[in-house]
């Protein structure tokens, strides 16, 4: 069973683009085909109300803008190897008060919690198997006893969809280069669910994909 989702933001949405109305041409137009081609408000749905939420790879930092203005007892922090993006994501975020912050990392470093929920979204295809795999159990050990990861991914399936995906990727990060990365490894969600399983987690899986060309999906995982 997969949710509809719809392209046009709501408040949150409009409010969290209007942090980029002064932002150079480039970033906007990148801030706004993220929000058309990405279902974020079922990802922010799945995080907790409140409490310290942390978004590995959060590049310009619209979606944790958005998961803070959809809750103010939200702190988030966005976390991301690309200094160019942090730093748009920083004049973003001023006058936002302490509840919105974004810091450069290095790959695979999760900073100290204990985090409510620790979020990626569409960023460990970009890193190895193994890689994505070691990054979810440092996040794991990163968070609170009630906290939850939550993955928004693309599945590998339907192949047309996971097909589609790929090529444009290939565009996106290998020849446009808007995205750091020089490969992908899309891990089918039964396997990732299973690494979640093995640290402890208990998993759910929802597809988010319906009336959508991309295969988008998301595991919700916490200790039950
Ligand atoms: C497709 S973008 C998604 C950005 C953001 N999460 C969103 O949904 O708009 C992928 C991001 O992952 C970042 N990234 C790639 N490898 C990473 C790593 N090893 N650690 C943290 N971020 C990484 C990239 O710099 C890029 O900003």
């Amino acid at each position: 069973m997969s949710t509809r989702t719809r392209r046009r933001p709501d408040a949150a949405g409009r409010a969290a683009l209007r942090l980029y109305a002064h932002a150079p041409l480039p970033v906007r137009a990148h801030v706004h085909g993220r929000w058309w081609s990405a279902p974020f408000a079922p990802v922010v749905a799945a995080l907790p109300p409140s409490g310290r939420i942390l978004e590995v790879g959060c590049g310009h930092g619209l979606f944790s803008a958005y998961a803070a203005l959809t809750s103010a007892d939200r702190s988030v922090v966005g976390v991301d190897i690309d200094e160019s993006k942090i730093a748009h994501a920083q004049v973003a975020a001023q006058g936002f008060g302490s509840g919105l912050s974004f810091t450069v990392e290095p790959s695979g470093a999760v900073p100290p919690g204990p985090w409510a929920a620790v979020v990626f979204v569409d960023v460990l295809y970009l890193l190895p198997a193994a890689e994505q795999r070691r990054l979810l159990a440092e996040a794991a050990g990163s968070l609170a006893p009630d906290g939850v990861i939550v993955v928004k991914e693309m599945d590998t399936r339907p192949r047309w969809k996971a097909r589609w995906n790929t090529w444009q990727e290939t565009v996106s990060v290998k020849v446009l280069r808007l995205t750091a990365g020089s490969s992908f490894d899309f891990v089918e969600p039964g396997e990732m669910a299973g690494w979640l399983s093995e640290l402890g987690l208990v998993t759910r899986h929802e597809r988010i994909d319906r009336g959508r060309l991309h295969p988008h999906h998301l595991l919700i995982a916490g200790r039950g």
